[in-house]
């Protein structure tokens, strides 16, 4: 059996496999979003872009979710303000949690920054898990990777309203 850091190693050789060569951020977060769940069976992952300021809901596996979230909302709304990631070991002590689904315990959210802009938050990869603890400095510095992977693949991430 792998190791995370073994599992994630080959996610992130796969993920750039994936991405190599295309511009569509829809397109590349749909395929990244399944590559993780699939390989790291996760209960849901996801995006939500910076949408008219707001957080709106993008390509995702799992259960149906909430579709927008306000800034400094939830922690998805507090890591796109924090501009950091965040990981939750229990939802149920994080301030303002946005439960989607009853069936989430933990949680981490990883932001994702545009290209010509470090200081701006696009959108953020958001994952739960339905066990408590699930995710920890290896989950933090793998998913970081993946989201610089796809902000350096990306020609146009943009957001409105700003
Ligand atoms: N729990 C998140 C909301 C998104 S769902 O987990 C998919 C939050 O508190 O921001």
């Amino acid at each position: 059996m792998m190791s995370k850091e073994e599992t994630y190693q080959m996610l992130v050789s796969q993920i750039k496999a994936l991405i190599e060569g295309e511009t569509d951020a829809v397109a590349v977060m749909a395929n990244v979003a399944a590559a993780i769940h699939e390989t790291m069976g996760f209960w849901w992952t996801g995006f939500y872009r910076v949408i008219d300021n707001e957080l709106l809901l993008g390509p995702f596996q799992g259960p149906v979710a909430c579709m927008h979230i306000g800034y400094g909302r939830g922690v998805c709304g507090t890591a796109w303000q924090r501009k950091e990631t965040i990981v939750v070991p229990d939802v149920e002590l994080f301030p303002g949690h946005i439960a989607c689904s009853s069936l989430s315990r933990s949680e981490i959210v990883v932001p994702l920054f545009a290209k010509n802009d470090r200081g701006r938050v696009v959108a953020v990869l958001d994952i739960d898990s339905k066990e408590l603890a699930n995710f920890d400095d290896t989950d933090k510095q793998y998913l970081e990777s993946v989201c610089r992977l796809i902000e350096s693949a990306f020609h146009c991430i943009y957001s409105k309203g700003e």
